[in-house]
């Protein structure tokens, strides 16, 4: 476990400073589909992990966001999200990360997200707890919706189909506030830091939540659907949380479903 890690992070490090390297050049970005961006720096921090990956583990499969899809012989699946918070990045804005996480066949065993820019690691093993910048590190002990601070995304493709503008209004109405960060990879992983007490968001893909996901389960987390059943990679919404508001917020939720029925897939 320690070594897949140790992989996770050393490729993460080197893709992000490359990320920086772009960053520090002002690349121009193309539209995949309107308001969704991609920019040079997503393909090539992409290629490199992909690359490396590849060297290191030739028999397990990749799974990545420009994609660079590898069908690998063992059932070990990586997954990559070379460039999380595009948007950001293509304006200057610093909240991006690379993002990466390895699982054997449902189980998540190992994540790093790494932001170069605040020079931020976050890192997972599972059973072995979550760490930021190599110290341990547990979800809030906040437990009152009323008094967190939450984290939600909107999704950047068929954006005028989300429910979660209601949503994003009722939270804010009932807590400290709902920031809106633009990486979903870091959101979570300041759940896990105990920076925000709960995040949701629809339509994410594996990528984008894969890392966090292990992240907020080894600091003491909990991550469901709306419904309380367990969140499937690549499923319609996911609920994360430090656990404590867990059951408040899942009941907000469904009170706001009821009035604004989510898409059974966006
Ligand atoms: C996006 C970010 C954003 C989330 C979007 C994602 P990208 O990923 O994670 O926070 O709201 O749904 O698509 O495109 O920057 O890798
Ligand atoms: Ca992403
Ligand atoms: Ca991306």
């Amino acid at each position: 476990m320690a070594s897949y890690l140790e992989t996770a992070v050393e490729i993460a490090r080197e893709a992000s400073a490359l990320l920086l390297e772009f960053a520090g050049r002002h690349v121009g970005f193309e539209l995949k589909a309107k308001h969704d961006l991609v920019t040079a720096a997503d393909r090539a921090s992409e290629n490199l992990i992909v690359q490396r990956l590849r060297e290191r583990h030739p028999s397990h499969s990749i799974v990545a966001e420009e994609g660079g899809e590898h069908a690998g012989s063992s059932d070990f699946r990586w997954y990559v999200d070379p460039l999380d918070g595009t948007t950001n990045f293509a304006h200057g804005y610093p909240c991006f990360c690379v993002s990466i996480a390895l699982a054997q066949r449902d189980a998540l065993l190992a994540a790093a997200v790494y932001n170069p820019f605040y020079n931020e690691l976050f890192t997972a093993a599972r059973g072995e707890g979550a760490t930021f910048n190599g110290k341990k590190i547990h979800v809030s002990k906040n437990a009152t919706l009323s008094t967190s601070l939450l984290c939600t995304g909107f999704p950047v493709r068929n954006r005028k189909d989300t429910p979660n503008l209601q949503y994003y209004g009722d939270f804010t109405q009932h807590s400290h506030g709902v920031r809106r960060d633009g990486s979903a990879a870091l959101d979570l992983a300041s759940v896990a830091a105990g920076r925000f007490d709960g995040f949701w968001e629809f339509g994410l893909a594996k990528w984008d939540v894969a890392a966090g996901i292990l992240l907020i389960e080894e600091a003491g987390g909990q991550v469901s659907d709306f419904a309380g059943s367990p969140y499937h990679l690549g499923g319609p919404v996911i609920l994360a949380t430090n656990g404590l508001i867990h059951e408040e917020m899942r009941t907000m939720a469904l009170e706001i479903s009821r009035r604004s029925p989510p898409p059974s897939r966006s």
